[in-house]
């Protein structure tokens, strides 16, 4: 393998090569190796797909600079591109996401150039972007839209580069609709999020249960008996109420979507506004990709101790400038807790620093699940490869057959067969004239 330059200090693969990148310890690259591995077993479509790209190798020849949470299934989908022939470069999707063993075995066992450290301030995290766009990527891979709007914004002169993109999170689709809207999105961008097989499962089920694993882990809480507000009903958002509710607590949903509200009340939750539940919640999760959804009115209506933490992507869910408005002082009392001492004596717990709970304080989505987003984004860079230059600069949806394949795959890997359709069944479904 050559050598790399970049502008960061470099590690040292396996293979005695010096790879580029910035990580918190190479030391620790040997744990990450086996959690990767470990998720690698709970893989299988992504396994399945790197082994045909490492033989077809349909990808030879093209960068990609991935800005995603660093985690032991984003290392697995990196190895898969690397094996179907791109040159990766990762960077982090969040300050407080990454997982520094991960990181290291990036760099020190795979290869991969890899700028992420978890904790990393403000100016570091857009460094690490800023290094991953100066490989001057062919294909962007970004987790909230970062990556592009720096590329679109400081770093213009190497948009000439770019042919595509692909985006994983709601809210970075939402930002790309409206670059797309204003005329300023320079490429086509595959929406990964809006496949069937990603939001239904990995923001559903994955949101769902690693959000309350995170809770878990910094708090230690009972969610049995407890009262959990949810704000937003979205696919998230319904993940984390089922798995909250079945855990014994009473949970109450806030929603601005009349159709979402009604949809969270014939679920069986109760709807309420926000002025109404923070006088009742023990626990309140945000999952609305949208901003203040808890904010100085909602603090002051708290009761003493409530427990506040944000699962939608960016840290504006919660007002914490507002909190720190309010408070006399803030300490920390455990990981990922800290307390503030509002004047009015009562005191608020924040989680996470308002960051995404699941992958702050717990390992993110299950690799089960991550399997599938991730199969999206791999075949979709492949599909991408061939046909971007007969696309607009526009968001599109992962192709149909892609959606169906990677659920195809997931089936097999579970050991489930369902019916096909009969001959007689294929032409009832195709006709209009046999009624009555
Ligand atoms: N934590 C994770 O690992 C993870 C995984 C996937 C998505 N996300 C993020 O979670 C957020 C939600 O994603 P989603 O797929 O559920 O989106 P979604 O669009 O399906 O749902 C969002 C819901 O929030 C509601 N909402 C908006 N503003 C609100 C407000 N002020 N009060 C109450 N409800 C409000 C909307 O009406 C909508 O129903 C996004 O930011 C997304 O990027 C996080």
């Amino acid at each position: 393998m050559a050598k790399i330059t970049t502008r960061r200090g470099n590690g040292v693969a396996t293979n005695g090569h010096a790879v580029a990148g910035h990580v918190k310890d190479l030391k620790l690259a040997r744990e990450g190796k086996l959690r990767i591995e470990w998720a690698d077993r709970h893989m299988p479509v992504v396994k399945a797909i790197r082994a045909r790209f490492a033989k077809e190798r349909p990808l030879k020849g093209v960068r990609i600079a991935a800005c995603l949470h660093v985690t032991t299934e984003t290392a697995n989908l990196a190895r898969t591109l690397k094996a179907g022939g791109a040159e990766v470069y990762v960077c982090g999707s969040n300050p407080l996401s990454t997982q520094d063993d991960v990181a290291a075995a990036l760099v020190a066992h795979y290869g991969i150039p890899t700028y992420a450290i978890k904790g990393e301030d403000h100016k570091t995290y857009y460094s690490h972007i800023l290094s991953c766009i100066e490989a001057r990527p062919h294909v962007t891979m970004d987790d909230g839209c970062d990556l592009v709007t720096v590329l679109h914004t400081k770093k213009r002169n190497y948009l000439k580069d770019v042919f595509a993109g692909t985006e994983e999170t709601s809210t970075g689709v939402t930002r790309l609709r409206a670059m797309a809207a204003g005329k300023v999105l320079r490429y086509p961008v595959i929406a990964i999020n809006d496949a069937d097989t990603k939001h239904l499962f990995d923001n559903r089920y994955g949101t769902g249960q690693s959000t309350i694993d995170g809770i878990l882990r910094s708090t230690n809480m009972l969610i049995a008996g407890s009262t959990v507000v949810i704000a937003g009903y979205g696919w998230c958002g319904r993940g984390v109420a089922s798995r909250a509710t079945g855990m014994g607590a009473t949970v109450l949903v806030t929603e601005i979507d009349p159709l979402r509200a009604l949809e969270a009340a014939m679920d069986g939750f109760q709807v309420v506004s926000m002025g109404e539940a923070v006088e009742r919640g023990d626990l309140f999760v945000t999952l609305t990709g949208n901003k203040s959804v808890l904010r100085r009115e909602h603090f002051l209506g708290m009761k003493d101790g409530a427990i506040v933490a944000n699962s939608g992507h960016f840290n504006v869910e919660i007002d914490i400038p507002a909190l720190e408005r309010l408070s006399t002082g803030k300490r920390q009392v455990r990981q990922f807790v800290e307390e503030y001492k509002l004047k009015t004596g009562r005191r608020i717990f924040l989680l996470g620093e308002g960051r995404l709970i699941n992958l702050a304080a717990a390992e993110g989505h299950p690799a089960m699940v991550m399997d599938m987003s991730f199969a999206n984004q791999a075949l979709s860079v492949e599909y991408l490869k061939k046909k971007a230059r007969t696309l607009k600069k526009d968001v599109y949806k992962v192709p149909d057959n892609i959606d169906r394949q990677v659920a195809s795959l997931k089936l097999a890997s579970m050991g489930i067969v369902i019916d096909d359709l009969t001959p007689e069944q294929d032409k009832y479904l195709r006709t209009w004239s046999e009624g009555t």
